[in-house]
């Protein structure tokens, strides 16, 4: 048995070991790309000129990228980081991007060195994402400029590093000048890489995989490396490339294939490109549901000598569109999408994985398939965890062409940048198998313009024909008279479906592909309820899911004409997640006037009530859109698009919670959301009837007369005919208690590990109490510390960092790492006057 074993696990780290040509590769593969990669995320100085915290001015010293500028006293942090996250929340800034001070500007600093051995290669500086305008200095010398914070980019280094020496890497970020629609983030909010590589190398970004003539069992790979000769004389470079199985911890698993050998012959200075072909038996495709992933191992050898490793994940799918749908693997796939925008919540725009991977886990619990990552290049580990996951990709590229929809809007940047900002969205993600769209913009106000439009297609295309390509109208008639959409292979609609019979009936857009970039936009506050006709209230907005902007519709009326145009290749929600920033309706801000550019008298209403929360100032600095709160408790509306994406999976869901002191005897309407096709709800044991949903028309059950009394409320749910699902909700006692659990029990002593805390309060015997709004207090001891915590009310200004926290109606949530380096236990506690403490321990390893 113990032989057995042995063997077992030595034949699992022999395959692990393989890779490229056959030398070996020990650990997981921790990023695509080159080989030669070390993390810079550790140990910067920070500091802030320019616009602070406060609203003061600092005036920002010339000259601090210096070699010599003492920085002993700046903050001494590591990235990523998002120096607006702390705040202070401030009621003077704009709710649109969530009253945070994110305009400033931002000087970091990093001291490095590297080997005496690596004399004689290449360096450069990967950036996944630096909020904004960044600029970058090498020893004192100007490195380059990337303007666009959402956008990945790579700097040389070479010609500034000394090896053997520390090397001082300045970077400076400006928001003061840069505004999105939402929370941006401020500063070094992505990983940071440096690469190393020989004379002879791989371009960035210069592998792509395609998989082509797909059978039941085979496809024909098609794969193109750049390679670029850095040499003042010509080389001949000989490109290896091995395909392997790639697991889901990233590790290589047996070799499927092997290309030819490719020999270049490169200029000096110059580059060249191979491109080889051959047909892979027993292929695995990637799906949603068997996100299968191989990894195209490449060496690059000059007289015999590695000069340049490079890993270039992928999957093997087929993708097509038609007036039919989305079609995966052949199969049609209705896309059950969300949109997202990039912060984390409480963590800010400061990117995190085990925040990504908790994000995802919530949304695919939901049925979700895909998402839309408005309205921006997104940070390159949610394309990779996609490719994990089985989660489908739009992967946007603006929000703006070149005219803004905000004063220091992407406009600016357009004419200078726009084709090289686009050429790294595509070159930079199109190896993913996730990605099945992509999206030149959104809402842009040149959607009638038929040139860009055409243009910006064209860039897209010059590079990957393989996706779609999509763009969000929010004029969509405006776009189809123009002629603008039939450039793109997909009409993206947002929020204008119920147009889609005049659309269907009109010849000239009856075959177009059409899909729905955003969705619903309901509103609603995790928890809230308010009963008759109010759906807001002290800057609150109602969960029974029935409040919208003017331009958005329920779930309910979305899916009733999802289900009447069932060749729409599915929607995107507007959105999984609330996110920082545009709390509409109490944003006090016009942009949202820009959704009724074609409508006088709508945007005289909406200018009529913007003009009132002018003058009211709400305290909202979050959004009300998503499905899920900014803490990640799921809202009611999540079970109504589970009860609808997940038909088989037998749920129900009541709603509201059942506290209702002072309302004994008054009518508590009851929802219940159920992927049943019937319910019966019973209150104290009595019946209220059998409701049945109408295909088509019905996506919950309503009893309106239900008048209130202490107790229990039960649903049953039926599906053809027989039992299926129950809930029930109870009246429950005061709060005395709280109750804690962990995402995980254990995290890595590192930065990138955290854990999720949910804090409940609960009563005597354990019960949520749905209305306890109570202070509380959180602690970390031993090997651990507190990250942030949240509670996603909309109106909270208490900062995301405190220890001391209310729960929003009966939750709370706390976000703790292992400290640096430490192994061992840490204790989180959870107190609150009147209630029982509660601890629970998690492992640091
Ligand atoms: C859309 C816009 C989104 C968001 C949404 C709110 O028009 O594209 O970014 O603003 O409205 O409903």
């Amino acid at each position: 048995m113990k032989v057995i074993q042995i063997l077992g696990s030595l034949a699992a780290l022999l395959l692990c070991f393989a890779c490229g040509d056959g030398t070996l590769q020990q650990e997981p593969v921790r990023r695509s790309g080159q080989a030669d990669v070390v993390s810079l995320d550790d140990d910067w100085r920070f500091i802030r000129y320019g616009l602070q915290a406060d609203g003061t001015r600092v005036e920002e010293p010339a000259g601090m990228f210096e070699t010599g500028v003492d920085d002993s006293g700046w903050e001494k942090l590591d990235v990523p980081h998002d120096f607006a996250i702390t705040g202070p929340f401030r009621m003077d800034l704009s709710g649109n991007t969530g009253r945070l001070p994110y305009q400033g500007i931002g000087w970091y600093r990093k001291t490095f060195t590297v080997d005496k051995a690596d004399q004689g290669k290449r360096f450069y500086v990967d950036f996944d994402g630096v909020m904004a305008y960044a600029k970058v200095w090498l020893n004192g010398e100007y490195v380059g400029t990337w303007p666009y914070g959402y956008n990945s980019f790579r700097l040389d280094l070479t010609p500034f590093i000394k090896v053997g020496e520390p090397n001082v890497l300045a970077v400076r970020t400006d928001t003061e000048k840069w505004e999105s629609r939402w929370y941006p983030g401020a500063g070094i909010y992505r990983h940071v890489w440096l690469v190393k590589t020989g004379q002879v190398h791989v371009k960035h970004w210069g592998t792509k995989m395609e998989a082509e003539n797909l059978t039941a069992r085979t496809a024909d790979l098609h794969f193109t490396v750049e390679v670029e000769n850095h040499l003042d004389e010509a080389a001949k470079a000989v490109v290896k490339t091995s395909v392997y199985e790639l697991d889901s911890l990233d590790c290589l698993g047996k070799r499927v294939l092997r290309f030819d050998d490719q020999t270049l012959e490169l200029p000096s200075q110059g580059s060249g490109k191979v491109d080889m072909q051959k047909t892979l038996d027993d292929c695995k495709r990637w799906d949603i549901e068997s996100p299968n992933r191989y990894m195209a191992c490449v060496t690059v050898q000059v007289d015999g000598k590695e000069t340049d490793r490079y890993y270039t994940p992928f999957g093997v799918r087929e993708i097509s569109v038609s007036r039919e749908g989305f079609f995966l693997n052949g199969r049609r796939v209705e896309i059950k999408g969300v949109c997202n925008h990039h912060d984390l919540g409480a963590l800010g725009a400061a990117f995190n994985m085990s925040a990504l991977e908790r994000q995802f886990r919530i949304m695919q619990e939901m049925g979700c398939n895909s998402i839309r990552t408005s309205h921006n290049p997104p940070a390159p580990e949610v394309l990779e965890l996609a490719d994990k996951k089985g989660i489908l990709i739009m992967d946007e590229a603006f929000d703006a062409w070149a005219s803004g929809k905000r004063e220091w809007d992407y406009n600016k940047l357009y004419e200078e940048w726009h084709r090289k900002d686009l050429e790294a969205l595509v070159r930079r993600d199109w190896n993913h198998p996730s990605v099945v769209f992509w999206s030149i913009g959104n809402e842009v106000m040149e959607q009638q313009n038929v040139e860009m439009t055409k243009h910006l297609v064209d860039i897209v295309k010059s590079l990957d024909k393989t996706r779609p390509v999509t763009n969000g109208y929010n004029d969509p008639n405006g776009g189809r008279a123009s002629g603008a959409s039939m450039a793109l292979d997909v009409m993206g609609v947002n929020y204008f479906f119920y147009e889609q019979a005049r659309w269907d009936a009109d010849e000239r857009y009856k075959n177009k592909p059409t899909i729905g970039t955003e969705t619903s936009s309901c509103l609603s506050t995790r928890g809230v309820y308010f009963m008759g006709d109010t759906l807001r209230k002290d800057y609150q907005i109602t969960s029974y899911d029935k409040d919208a902007p003017g331009w958005g519709c329920t779930p309910d009326r979305q899916f009733a004409t999802n289900f009447q145009f069932p060749h729409l290749l599915g929607e995107y929600v507007w959105t999984g997640f609330d996110y920082l920033g545009e709390p509409t309706p109490f944003n006090s801000d016009n942009t949202n006037l820009l959704n009724f550019r074609t409508d006088p008298s709508k945007r005289a209403e909406l200018e009529k009530q913007l003009a009132e929360l002018e003058r009211t100032q709400p305290p909202s600095r979050s959004s009300y859109f998503g499905i899920v709160d900014l803490a990640g408790f799921p809202k009611d509306r999540y079970y109504l698009y589970q009860s609808h994406w997940r038909p088989d999976l037998p749920m129900a869901h009541i709603l509201p919670h059942w506290n209702w002191e002072g309302r004994e005897g008054q009518i508590i309407p009851v929802h219940v959301y159920t992927s049943g096709t019937e319910a019966e709800l019973f209150v104290n044991g009595k019946s209220y009837g059998r409701k049945v949903k109408e295909a088509g028309k019905d996506f919950r059950l309503v009893w309106d007369s239900v008048v209130y009394q202490p107790g229990c409320v039960k649903v049953v749910a039926y599906k053809d005919g027989k039992q299926w699902a129950e809930d029930e909700v109870q009246t429950t006692g005061k709060a005395q208690k709280i109750r804690l659990s962990a995402d995980r029990a254990s995290v890595a002593g590192c930065e990138d590990e955290l854990a999720f805390v949910t804090v409940t309060i609960v009563d005597g015997s354990g019960r949520k109490v749905p209305t306890a709004c109570l202070p509380l207090k959180v602690e970390v001891t031993g090997c651990g510390e507190l990250v942030a915590t949240d509670n996603g009310d909309p109106t909270s200004f208490t900062p995301f960092q405190s220890a001391g926290r209310e729960s929003f109606n009966g939750l709370a949530l706390a976000i703790v790492r292992g400290k640096k380096g430490a192994a061992g236990k840490m204790q989180v506690q959870v107190s609150g006057a009147g209630l029982e403490s509660a601890s629970l321990e998690i492992e640091v390893k």
